[in-house]
């Protein structure tokens, strides 16, 4: 058989790991493939740069729109990352007949519902297994090893420098601001920082998961993002006295009434082996109905694991080339016709656990008060501790953890608390999830 020929469009760290990777497994991927796969073509911005792959066999251009109208080229693998003039190409090369495997969650996040109606209209394929969790094969493992559950919940851990940074101030003592510095230097964070660290890049991965797991529409717009940003290394420390860890989390459950899409700061119970992963590892807990609860884990960022996901799907493409489109596995896992319209709940429907520490005057009756607050919203505590209060201070921190509730409710208890006499300032709270 002819071989496959493929366009890169970005010869960047994802789109050159990916070449490495496609030129150093050739022969292997060409065994599982049944073709030989090779890169004719690929674009960059600076053509002067160097590669992370073998450039002397292909053609490199500045201007992808060269490559995408190319006829002898079959996929296009697009890698330049961001959601302007990327989605123009993507469209076009749909447009052209083209398959499409890309490294790009803001693009699926926020166009992916516009970009895969228009692939099955032209019979293309459109992957995107790079764009959450790097080399964790999580939209595969989703969309086709649990096909037979209902998914109940998942809970990931999706951006890895927040992870990295979380990490870094447990483990080390060191400031948020710092840690940033150097995941920016080592190339994890995104290109615009306040992505990782306010939750927007884990919320386009979240998008995603949650389209898949639950055969609804991509909709971005309803995921509620909380960064990393507020998480002091006080809470940390507290968090960690009471048996647990803090970490940045995506979720998504489906709930009777409706669906949850948050990311947020999360106590996790420290025993939890998604509570032990570290740096700027990525890991997704999935629960289904008939297998129960569900770990991957891995490489979320670098050339290399996002590469080999962008290799698998072009493999997986190469495999379908031939088939039938109306019998092809669906683009987000559910028939396209069958998509459900399942409301996405506002925040104060949250169903969740909650840490709290409030800065309370140290005399009797204060604690009464407080735990009749929470008592008059139906809110149940599940551990109180008072830490002694600092050298001629008469102001005591006080950590409360409270049992499942609703968020409108922890909200109006909060409100009632900062309004005693006897508590000063704002009381700070984070989401806490056992992941049972
Ligand atoms: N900035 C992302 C992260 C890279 O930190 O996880 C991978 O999407």
């Amino acid at each position: 058989m002819k071989p496959v020929k493929i366009g890169i469009l970005g010869l960047g760290t994802v789109g050159g790991g990916a070449a490495k990777v496609l030129q150093r497994n050739a022969a292997e991927i060409a065994r599982r493939a049944g073709r030989e796969i090779i890169i004719t073509r690929a674009s960059a911005s600076d053509l002067s740069k160097p590669r992370l792959c073998d450039t002397s066999n292909i053609e490199m251009t500045t201007n992808g729109f060269d490559i995408i109208s190319d006829p002898e080229i079959d996929i296009i693998v697009e890698t330049i990352g961001g959601a302007g003039v990327v989605k123009d190409m993507v469209l076009q090369a749909i447009e052209n007949g083209k398959h499409v495997v890309t490294a790009n969650k803001s693009l699926i996040a926020l166009h992916g519902n516009e970009i895969f109606a228009k692939a099955s209209e032209k019979g293309v394929i459109v992957a995107f297994e790079a764009a959450v969790a790097g080399g964790i094969p999580i939209i595969k493992a989703i969309r086709e090893g649990l096909s037979g559950n209902q998914i109940e919940w998942l809970a990931g851990i999706i951006n890895g420098t927040s992870n990295f940074i979380l990490t870094e101030m447990r483990d080390k003592g060191r400031d948020f601001a710092d840690v940033l510095a150097e995941a920016q230097a080592l190339g994890y964070a995104e290109a615009d920082p306040t992505f990782d660290v306010e939750g927007i890049d884990a919320g386009h991965k979240l998008t995603i998961l949650a389209s898949i797991a639950f055969g609804i529409p991509l909709q971005f717009d309803k995921v509620y993002t909380e960064g990393i940003t507020q998480i002091t290394r006080t809470d940390v420390e507290y968090a960690e006295q009471l048996g647990y860890r803090i970490k940045s989390l995506g979720v998504a459950r489906k709930t009777e009434k409706g669906i949850e899409l948050r990311v947020h700061p999360t106590l996790i119970p420290e025993r939890r082996l998604i509570a032990n992963v570290n740096g700027v590892m990525n890991a997704v807990l999935v629960k289904g109905d008939a297998v129960g609860a569900t770990l991957y884990y891995g490489a979320g960022a670098g050339a290399e694991p996002t590469g080999s996901a962008v290799v698998a799907d072009v493999i997986d493409v190469v495999r379908a080339l031939t088939s039938d489109p109306e019998n092809r596995v669906p683009h987000l896992a559910f028939q396209a016709n069958a998509l459900a319209d399942i409301p996405v709940l506002d925040s104060g429907d949250f169903q969740t656990a909650y840490y709290l520490r409030l800065h309370a005057e140290d005399k009797s009756g204060v604690l009464a008060d407080v735990t009749r607050i929470l008592a008059d919203c139906d809110i149940s505590i599940e551990a109180i501790l008072q830490k002694p209060p600092a050298k001629n201070e008469t102001i005591v921190p006080i950590i409360l953890l409270t049992q499942v509730t609703q968020e409108h409710k922890l909200n109006a208890a909060i409100a009632k608390i900062e309004q005693l006499e006897t508590v000063s300032g704002k009381v700070n709270r984070i989401r806490l999830e056992t992941l049972g």
